[in-house]
């Protein structure tokens, strides 16, 4: 899969992408991300990417030329069989789910936009009618940690990047009931007087996994979503 990460500051990302599990898709070819600086598509003396909005209101959009020009250089430096799903990084996007990083993961090419200022101008989404995501409801000073976020999410579910497969497969909100996981113990045993519950001790594979769904449904009706305050639960 390739990555392409539109933004504009490119920095942001080195460390991040360098990092275990990142570093090592990308050397053993499973990933291959790519960062590109909408700076460098700015014209006149200045640069200038940002500016005022028309009618008034506080802070800076992103113009639409540098953006777009970048985000279509990008596109261009590519097969045809090979087309890109464009998304944008914004609070007014819809919801980051495990469902949504399933379906980006699914795509060849993704081209992530990164919004800086108070956003970007509304031609910039007519233009290149990308997908908008956003990762929670609440306002970042940028996309750059959203869209790590999303790349995050997208590479653990490569097939080959997490070393053990059945690892993603198990995680919450995966599998056809979106639960999230239950408690999960190593060992010791005992730990300040808390002890493994017996059952995972049983070799009992069928009790085990009967355990661990009761306490994954536990676990999901005790949640809240963050919009409605309700539990998640819904079966
Ligand atoms: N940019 C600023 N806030 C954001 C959010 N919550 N999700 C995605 N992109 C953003």
């Amino acid at each position: 899969m390739r990555i392409d990460v539109v933004t504009l500051f490119p920095e942001m990302f080195q460390g991040f992408l360098e990092g275990s599990l990142l570093g090592a898709a990308q050397k053993a070819g499973l990933l291959d991300i790519r960062l590109s600086n909408i700076r460098d598509f700015a014209t006149g003396v200045h640069r200038q990417v940002d500016d005022r909005p028309y009618g008034g209101g506080p802070g800076m959009l992103l113009m639409p030329g540098p953006v777009v020009d970048c985000v279509e250089s990008v596109l261009a430096d590519a097969p045809a069989s090979q087309p890109a799903h464009v998304a944008m990084l914004t609070p007014a996007g819809r919801p980051l789910t495990q469902q949504v990083a399933e379906e980006l993961a699914s795509r060849e090419r993704l081209v992530l936009l990164c919004g800086r200022y108070e956003g970007f101008d509304q031609r910039v989404c007519d233009t290149l009618a990308a997908d908008q995501i956003s990762i929670g409801d609440y306002v970042l000073s940028g996309g750059e940690v959203a869209a790590m976020v999303v790349i995050d999410a997208v590479a653990r579910l490569l097939p080959g990047v997490l070393g053990d497969e059945q690892s993603a497969v198990d995680d919450s909100f995966s599998g056809t009931d979106r639960l999230v996981e239950g408690p999960q113990y190593t060992r010791p045993r005992e730990f300040r007087g808390l002890r493994v519950p017996d059952v995972l001790l049983s070799g009992d594979h069928g009790q085990i996994a009967a355990w661990r769904h009761k306490q994954a449904l536990a676990a999901t009706s005790r949640r809240t979503s963050p919009t409605t305050g309700q539990p998640t639960q819904t079966s």
